[in-house]
């Protein structure tokens, strides 16, 4: 049975570790994953972005992630990742996804607030927590592309009255991380993270964690970041494993030869991104 994200993001913060939340695309993603955390004895996430879902479908992806946590001694979560509409959280929800996002960070303020508490409403019933986004991550993810200029960040003061009045459980910020990797080292406002965390109980999200220097990534887990959300490392990562092994050899024709090469890839950078949030043995 999977688990809800309620629990181990409650934990974590107040553990003052991270729950790392991993973008999963294909089987041998997810079976990567669980891996990692059944090795490390970690809680983890995994999660899915609607180009995703408009990929293979919100059943396939929880048809994958239940079989192999069938056996899992530690909690999985599913989660929607970056939903953009009261329609597909909901659809998730039934589809059987422990955990949304719904992504209202380019509404204006008012109108986030009131799409954000429709879910909420409509989630908690189902006894599914809501992640929701204030201020915007730059860089592209899926198909939304900020542009720099445009990045917003989470202002403390604000957060506070979004997180009461929508009723959210997580609170995505924005602190200067970007989806995609960097043009050189990121910038994050520490300061900022500090404010918010200070003003806000519920636990905070990061978002855009590829490409952020590992020390960084502890350092807001130490202010209060308590789920750190990696994809485009692991995509990397899978490609990389796939490619090495079809480059070496021309007459390779079996699917299963280089997926496997790109799951033990996943596997490895999983793990590492788990020492890193401090997860490990947190199960
Ligand atoms: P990266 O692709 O930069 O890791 O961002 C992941 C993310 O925020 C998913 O929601
Ligand atoms: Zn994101
Ligand atoms: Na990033």
């Amino acid at each position: 049975k999977l688990a809800s994200s309620k629990t181990i993001l409650k934990k974590a913060q107040e553990g003052n570790f991270a729950v790392g939340a991993f973008n999963a695309e294909n089987m041998e993603m997810v079976q990567a994953i669980i891996e990692a955390a059944e090795e490390l004895q970690s809680p983890v996430i995994i999660q899915t972005t609607p180009s995703s879902v408009s990929y293979a479908g919100l059943k396939m992806y929880y048809n994958m992630v239940s079989a192999e946590a069938e056996n899992a001694t530690v909690p999985i979560v599913l989660h929607l990742d970056h939903g953009n509409s009261f329609q597909l959280c909901k659809e998730a929800v039934e589809a059987g996804y422990t955990s949304v996002m719904i992504d209202g960070s380019k509404l204006a303020y008012e109108e986030n607030i009131e799409l954000s508490k429709s879910v909420v409403q409509f989630s908690t019933k189902a006894g599914v927590e809501v992640e929701a986004e204030l201020g915007t991550v730059g860089g592209k993810e899926d198909n939304h592309e900020v542009a720099g200029k445009d990045i917003l960040y989470t202002n403390p003061q604000q957060a506070v009255e979004f997180v009461e009045k929508s009723g959210i459980q997580s609170l995505a910020i924005a602190i200067g991380s970007a989806h995609g990797f960097y043009k050189g080292i990121p910038k994050l406002d520490f300061e900022r993270l500090k404010e918010i965390q200070m003003a806000v109980t519920i636990p905070l999200v990061l978002h855009g964690a590829s490409g952020i220097p590992d020390e960084m990534v502890r350092h807001s887990i130490e202010l209060g970041i308590c789920k750190v959300n990696y994809a485009t490392e692991l995509r990397a990562a899978f490609t990389k494993g796939v490619r090495k092994v079809i480059e070496n050899d021309n007459t390779l024709i079996d699917p299963k030869k280089y997926n496997a090469a790109g799951r033990e890839e996943v596997k490895k950078l999983v793990k590492e991104k788990m020492q890193i949030c401090n997860s490990q043995g947190k199960a």
